[in-house]
């Protein structure tokens, strides 16, 4: 498999850019199918499982909250009460394990296909505290250009911590979806209740990760023009804040 190059948004003279963009000084940020295809399928499946997740979670809270049922999968609480006498756990059990497979199929393509195409080498790394640090306090002084087609340190950490997150939540789920046969796993998770408590805290890293994500989705629209259609081009900006990228 040959993955195209996520971006050629690189400084002008760079090889991988298109003559013309290079004159242009255009930055370019492209996404080949296969990303784009298992990305909004993880997208998809994500906010299923939160929605039908929330509605799981309320008939049985670990903490002393619940979630607001218009936020929650699962069909009408009052229709599901009067019709079988549940609040409409039974239909957020079958979604949740609907998109769960749908997560996994998703996940799995996103990463043998980020490994096997070199996307992931080339896109995601390199990246270290040093540049991590460096491009978080830029961040955090508003000082972090963003540049189309190319991830800074702090997007590269974060990519990698929801790839992490989700393969924690896909097996946190298997050992509470199947304690007795996946005893050994249950136990590495410390039993059942914590096996619980980790998918708990996982989804809401996972949620926080899609406050951030998405905002940042709604700052950079062109972004999603990528994702969505392949590729996106922009004009780069002519002051230039003090630093971007991830390189070293
Ligand atoms: C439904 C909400 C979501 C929207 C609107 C969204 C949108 C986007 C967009 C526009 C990009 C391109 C960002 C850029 O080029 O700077 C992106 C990248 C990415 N998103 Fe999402 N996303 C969503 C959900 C998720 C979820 C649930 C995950 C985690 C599983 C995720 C993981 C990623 C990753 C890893 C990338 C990097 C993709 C790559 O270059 O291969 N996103 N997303």
């Amino acid at each position: 498999m040959s993955g195209r190059r996520m971006s050629s948004g690189l400084p002008s003279g760079q090889p991988s850019a298109p003559p013309a963009a290079r004159q242009a000084g255009l930055q370019i940020q492209k996404h080949a199918l296969p990303a784009r295809l298992t990305h909004w399928l993880m997208a998809l499946a994500i906010l299923l499982l939160i929605g039908s997740g929330w509605r799981i979670y309320n008939a049985s809270p670990i903490f002393g909250f619940r979630f607001p049922e218009w936020a929650t999968l699962g069909g009408d609480v009052g229709d599901a009460l009067a019709l079988h006498n549940d609040p409409g756990v039974a239909s957020a059990i079958a979604w949740h394990f609907a998109a769960m497979w749908l997560l996994l199929f998703g996940y799995l393509g996103f990463v043998l296909w980020g490994v096997a195409s070199g996307h992931f080498r080339r896109d995601f790394l390199p990246v270290g505290p040093r540049s991590f640090l460096r491009d978080f306090m830029a961040a955090a002084t508003f000082r972090l250009a963003h540049r189309l087609g190319e991830y800074n340190a702090v997007q590269r950490v974060f990519y990698w911590g929801v790839l992490a997150a989700v393969a924690m939540m896909l097996l946190s789920g298997i050992a509470i979806w199947k304690p007795v046969q996946t005893y050994p796993l249950e136990t590495l998770f410390g039993g059942f209740q914590d096996a619980r408590m980790v998918h708990f805290l996982f989804m809401s890293a996972i949620v926080l990760f899609l406050v951030v994500h998405i905002a940042l989705v709604i700052l950079v629209p062109k972004t999603f023009v990528a994702m969505t259609l392949g590729k996106a081009t922009s004009r780069p900006h002519t002051t230039r804040p003090h630093t971007t990228g991830a390189r070293r």
